[in-house]
């Protein structure tokens, strides 16, 4: 059957936790050097209409260590640029490609595509969610602490995209997120409504409550792609940054996260990012081996 991950509410708590552990198994054999190409002869269509250095890479290289083949469009070299319905692009693409990726601005442009496709369809990044990052970050807390259930995870800053999707992980497992933003910027209320049956996702505009005791505190930039003309004051996150004095009300042998691109000197400092409790590049790295997992799985669930 046809499955997508427009965001991670697509997915069950026991599917989030096997592409976590399928993807720590498939990074173990990369390490092992075991070879297995179940993509062989598989085509994978990643449609970007914003940057990326990660997500594109880490995505095209885990196709080709499957076996398959990638096709990299940006949205403005297709005819979607001249108002090609994306309806139709999706019945196009699915009739060449075997699973396409989309990182885009609207949400519901990557929910039509998924509705169209007879493909599975992932989002990439979108203004709302960036669901593969935060499968990915989890992978990571489970390497780093062992455990997933029972961790203290504190965002601070930006009620942005990431976050949201960690709003949707923590409605599924059951790890504690203890949200801190400043005022005007928190989550979506529709995000954290579709959370709402769960006591332990914690809103509050104070960083050190959000911080105090944590096994993982994470951040990312105060201006997302897209939000460049928005004039966004940054001066109402400066007590959000994660500096050495905010860390250090975590516990002690808490990790740092940061799905990068980072901007030192707003929301970490360089310190902090260098620093010892750092994970920011395993956490690159394990894109790819969480895509792997992801472009396994779906593809492989879509042909029985
Ligand atoms: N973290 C992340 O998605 O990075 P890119 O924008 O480089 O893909
Ligand atoms: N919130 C950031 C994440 C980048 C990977 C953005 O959307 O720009």
């Amino acid at each position: 059957m046809k499955r997508d991950i427009t965001s991670l509410l697509d997915l069950s708590k026991e599917e989030m936790i096997y592409l976590i552990d399928r993807a720590i198994t498939l990074k173990n054999a990369l390490r092992e050097g075991k070879i297995s190409e179940p993509l062989k002869g598989k085509t994978l269509a990643l449609i970007f209409e914003k940057p990326s250095t990660r997500t594109r890479v880490s995505f095209e290289v885990a196709m080709y260590h499957l076996g398959g083949q990638v096709v990299f469009l940006t949205k403005d070299v297709t005819q979607m640029s001249r108002a090609e319905p994306v309806k139709d692009t999706a019945r196009v693409l699915s009739r060449y490609v075997d699973i396409i990726a989309m990182r885009t601005f609207s949400q519901e442009l990557i929910e039509e595509m998924a509705k169209w496709a007879s493909v599975p369809v992932i989002n990439a990044l979108s203004n709302k969610y960036h669901p593969c990052q935060v499968l990915s970050d989890l992978m990571t807390a489970k390497e780093f602490k062992g455990k997933i259930e029972e961790l203290k995870i504190a965002w601070v800053g930006d009620g942005n995209n990431v976050a949201q999707s960690w709003i949707n992980a923590a409605s599924r497992l059951d790890f504690i997120l203890h949200i801190a933003c400043p005022k005007g910027h928190e989550p979506d209320p529709d995000v954290l409504r579709l959370a709402e049956e769960k006591d332990n996702i914690i809103l509050t505009h104070d960083p050190v409550e959000a911080v105090k005791d944590a096994d993982i505190v994470n951040t990312d930039v105060w201006v997302s792609m897209g939000e460049e003309t928005q004039r966004k004051e940054k001066e109402v996150f400066r007590a959000y940054q994660l500096n050495l004095e905010l860390l250090s009300h975590a516990k002690s042998d808490a990790i740092v996260m940061h799905c990068l691109p980072a901007h030192r000197g707003e929301e970490i400092t360089d310190e902090v990012i260098e620093g010892p409790q750092s994970v920011v590049f395993e956490q690159a790295e394990n894109k790819l081996h969480l895509h792997k997992a992801i472009l396994e799985w779906l593809v492989l669930s879509n042909e029985s």
